[in-house]
């Protein structure tokens, strides 16, 4: 019941030209999806370029990286939930561990920005996971039960369509190293739980589970054959037309 979504998270790259390279590329490679859902996440300044390209393929859906929870006002820098829907965003990705690391996410904001998010009918990405010391201290579990309780407080579902969680191990981005399906499954299966425990069990049993950190497309089918996984987040093999389109492709 849960359509599987591959997300490409394109993080700070990508020129004007190279995005439409890319787009047009990837769209040759996959035709219409019916089975699976994509998306692309690119740099805010992106979006109308990308969101024009992906204009005739609905199942490859726009994203934005980040957004502050205000609709408008005297907040340089920010871009508001009602400016990404302008745009033609479905998705935002929230609270990736960079902007957690780099930029001062708490799980607070991300609590805010999942709701301004879903207020005017986005579809936030919360992201969620370890670092290397938490993981070797055996706290990975309480560590990303901890975020996730954090960022979802307060919030009220009804819908498990409208949100979409990503569990990204640090240690695992850009690094080349991967958890194990298994191990990924297993902390995944504990994220549905605590979602039962916040939502009730019918909207748990909908929402998507996204597995990120280092995916490939040498390891994509491995990820999606478990039960929990139901897409995966994906940075650094999103950004070529050749290795994302095969990610879609999963077997
Ligand atoms: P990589 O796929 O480059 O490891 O990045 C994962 C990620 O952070 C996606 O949000």
């Amino acid at each position: 019941m849960r359509i599987p979504l591959l997300a490409a998270n394109w993080k700070m790259n990508m020129t004007r030209r190279e995005a439409r390279v890319m787009v047009e590329d990837l769209l040759a490679r996959v035709g219409d999806l019916r089975d699976r859902e994509a998306a692309i996440c690119p740099p805010f300044h992106l979006l109308s370029e990308v969101g024009s390209l992906l204009a005739a393929r609905p199942s490859i859906r726009l994203g934005g990286q980040d957004l502050y929870w205000k609709d408008s006002g005297a907040f340089t820098g920010e871009v508001s939930a009602p400016m990404l829907r302008d745009v033609g965003c479905h998705f935002v990705i929230v609270g990736h561990s960079e902007r957690r690391a780099l930029f001062g996410e708490t799980d607070s904001s991300c609590a805010q920005k999942v709701t301004a998010a879903q207020n005017h009918g986005l579809v936030p990405i919360l992201c969620v996971g370890e670092t290397l010391e938490e993981r070797e201290a055996g706290r990975t579990q309480e560590r990303v039960v901890s975020q996730f309780r954090g960022a979802l407080q307060g919030l009220a579902l009804d819908s498990g369509e409208r949100l979409v969680v990503a569990y990204e191990p640090i240690w695992a981005i850009g690094t080349g190293k991967t958890d194990s399906p298994e191990e990924a499954n297993r902390t995944m299966s504990l994220l549905r739980a605590t979602l039962a425990e916040l939502f009730g069990e019918r909207i748990a049993a909908q929402v998507r589970l996204l597995y990120g950190g280092s995916v490939k497309p040498e390891n994509i089918d491995a990820f999606m054959a478990c039960r929990e996984i139901d897409g995966a987040l994906v940075g650094g093999a999103s950004l070529k037309a050749e290795s994302f389109a095969r990610i879609i492709q999963f077997q």
